[in-house]
């Protein structure tokens, strides 16, 4: 991870993060361990809990609490009750910065308002997240300014385009080994993350089906090659369905009934309420069998025989590795940058969500391009001239 590691060298240095205490909710993967690292060298106490209770790679926690002094209260496999004692023993840091993959830190925080003073800012990684932060400052609860990572730009285009749209797919073969060609893909929503697999799919010979409410996004999905319909009939068409809507309920009851014996459902979206479980479950003739270390096997009344990935969770993360780390580069460059200007500019920003200021957008690419060996031409004076002149017509 270049980028982070150039970010890690100055950190370092400079120590901007001095005596800073952050409480962190996110994958605890490698990548997200070489994110921990950086802060620490840049003077920060970080405690880090999951934010997906099947993403954590146990080994990477332990190593940061080995090696790195970090607090990690995580485990892969964790329940529900366990999940959330150890995103409140995380807050209890009592935090100076918070950032989130998924909100639910800043949830807590909503709950916690004797926590409110100590907090200069947070970060969110992940669309979810972000609409959850919009809906909790409508209602006047946020209480501290949260940058928006994921919509930095260059982020957008890495994290879900080129990091979801490959690791999704990463985690149906992991699970399953199917073939991709030649069998029917169905995508639900089309969105940064449903082109990203969608696209990637394609390439690896599949026939893409594209199911999405938005007309404009519907048409740029026909418009891009794929067939579109309703969820319905994708649902009596698809090997493998994969949802990546942001919304619930997409496989619901009534795509359920139409399934091919055989389906492979996976959810591509950050929490696990895209395929509707209740309604799975309700649907089966009994319990679920795991056939293989990722794969729920359902059986319908008739025999049909349904797989369901990840137990319907995340599955780029559920049954594979998250984002590669050249993708984790940049998201994570962009939260320890996001962090560093929260510190500098304490007390500078209302709260509510904030965008990535656009100086570190332009360093990031800057710095991606720099990663990657490749320079590019700048405008000349003349050219800078005439994109803002208007003398000049026909
Ligand atoms: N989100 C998606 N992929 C990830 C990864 N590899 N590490 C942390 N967060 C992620």
């Amino acid at each position: 991870m270049p980028v982070l590691a150039r970010i890690r060298e100055r950190f370092a240095v400079e120590r901007p993060l001095e005596d800073i205490r952050i409480a962190a909710s996110l994958h605890v993967t490698p990548e997200t361990a070489v994110l921990v690292r950086t802060l620490i060298a840049g003077g920060a106490r970080v405690a880090l809990c999951a934010s997906n209770p099947l993403s954590t790679q146990d080994d990477v926690a332990a190593a940061l609490v080995a090696h790195d002094g970090a607090e990690v209260h995580a485990r892969r496999g964790e329940d529900m009750e366990t999940y959330y004692r150890h995103l409140a023993t995380v807050a209890e840091i009592g935090p100076h910065v918070t950032l989130d993959d998924g909100a639910d830190v800043a949830a807590l925080i909503a709950e916690r308002p004797d926590l409110l003073e100590a907090i200069v800012g947070g970060t969110e990684d992940t669309a979810t997240g972000v609409l959850r932060l919009r809906a909790m400052q409508a209602e006047g609860r946020l209480g501290y300014p949260v940058v928006a990572v994921n919509d930095a730009q260059v982020t957008r285009l890495f994290d879900a385009r080129y990091g979801t749209g490959q690791s999704a797919l990463d985690g149906v073969v992991r699970a399953t080994n199917v073939l991709l060609a030649g069998r029917v893909v169905v995508v639900f929503g089309y969105g940064r993350v449903g082109r990203g697999i969608a696209m990637r799919a394609r390439g690896a010979g599949a026939i893409v089906v594209v199911c999405e409410v938005d007309p404009v996004r519907a048409v740029e999905a026909r418009m891009d090659g794929y067939e579109v319909m309703p969820a319905g009939e994708a649902a009596a068409r698809g090997d493998v369905l994969i949802t990546a809507t942001g919304g619930r309920d997409v496989v619901a009851a009534e795509q359920i009934e139409r399934l091919r014996d055989g389906a492979i459902l996976a959810n591509a979206g950050h929490f696990d309420v895209e395929i509707d479980l209740p309604a799975l479950r309700a649907a089966a003739t009994g319990p679920p069998r795991r056939v293989r270390p990722a794969v729920d096997q359902y059986e319908l009344p008739d025999g049909r025989r349904v797989n369901l990935l990840a137990e319907g969770r995340v599955v780029n993360l559920g049954a594979a590795e998250g984002h590669p780390p050249a993708v984790m580069d940049v998201a994570a460059a962009s939260q320890a940058l996001s962090v560093e200007h929260l510190v500098q500019d304490r007390g500078e920003l209302a709260p509510g969500v904030h965008d990535v200021p656009a100086a570190i957008d332009a360093a990031l690419a800057s710095l991606t391009l720099a990663s990657l060996g490749i320079a590019i031409d700048g405008l000349t004076p003349d050219q800078e001239a005439y994109l803002h002149s208007w003398e000049q017509g026909t």
